[in-house]
């Protein structure tokens, strides 16, 4: 498999010095990813959760997303089923599609670092070398990996999509944790047992990091601009609100 992996990235390489052109610049613009964050009052990263299909990645992102959103933090979800709609439509799940996957949200995830978004992935992403492909192309304390630990047998009495039961049946293949590997990080920001801490525990560990490193701050609404959100959203919980 990784002599699989070096030549795939060795046809990757050719194929990208034949499609790039030499005459490329790079563009700068006035405003800056400085600039956006000011504005927004937040600093921008990836939180890059990775772990087993059923682990629980989508559900942790999307509460601290939905905390996150109401704290009138900027943010944004990619998703690995939704990105697969679109974008990366055109991949599979062989090793060098997984890793081309992984390689152009890696580029997306950094287009919205310099929007000032602060963005969260929720992909299994097994192979310690595209995540750190990943690591590589943001600044240091731009990629914060959550890794959303669970045993494959807790995730497979999960089976909330059916997967490994068709996966056992043969009828998927390459499926991460039956028949194609899951690399563990060996040294993520997060790590996260869900099998363990339960949704709100887990969202909970994410935003007091975000909020011990200094990446978002809470500021509670004052009276009027509470009663005047509430009014306009009578739905919308509070301002300085708790998961
Ligand atoms: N502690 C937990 N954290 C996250 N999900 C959990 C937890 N305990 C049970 N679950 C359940 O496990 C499932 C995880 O599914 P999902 O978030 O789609 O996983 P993934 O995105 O990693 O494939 C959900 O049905 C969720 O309700
Ligand atoms: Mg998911």
């Amino acid at each position: 498999m990784q002599e699989r992996r070096i030549n795939d990235s060795i046809d990757r390489r050719h194929h990208d010095q034949d499609r790039r052109s030499s005459n490329v610049v790079w563009q700068n613009s006035e405003i800056t990813k400085d600039h956006r964050n000011t504005l927004n009052k937040q600093k921008s990263a990836i939180l890059w959760f990775t772990g087993l299909s059923g682990s629980g990645k989508s559900t942790i992102a999307n509460i601290v997303e939905g905390f996150l959103h109401r704290n009138e933090i900027r943010t944004y979800i990619l998703d690995g089923d939704n990105v697969r709609h679109g974008l990366n439509s055109d991949l599979g799940f062989s090793d060098k599609d997984r890793q081309e996957n992984i390689r152009r949200i890696g580029e997306v995830s950094k287009l919205f670092i310099d929007a000032g978004v602060m963005v969260l992935t929720s992909f299994i992403s097994p192979f310690i070398e595209d995540r750190q492909f990943v690591r590589n192309i943001v600044k240091t304390h731009e990629f914060i990996e959550v890794y959303v630990k669970c045993p494959l047998n807790v995730c497979e009495e999960r089976d909330i999509k059916g997967l490994y039961a068709r996966a056992r049946k043969g009828e998927i293949k390459h499926f991460t944790g039956i028949d194609s590997p899951y690399e563990s990080p060996l040294n993520p920001e997060i790590t996260i047992d869900t099998s363990v801490s339960n949704e709100s525990h887990a969202a909970n560990i994410i935003i007091s990091y975000l909020i011990n490193n200094q990446y978002i701050q809470l500021q509670p609404a004052n009276d009027a601009r509470q009663s005047l959100l509430q009014k306009l959203m009578p739905h919308r919980k509070s301002v300085f609100c708790g998961i």
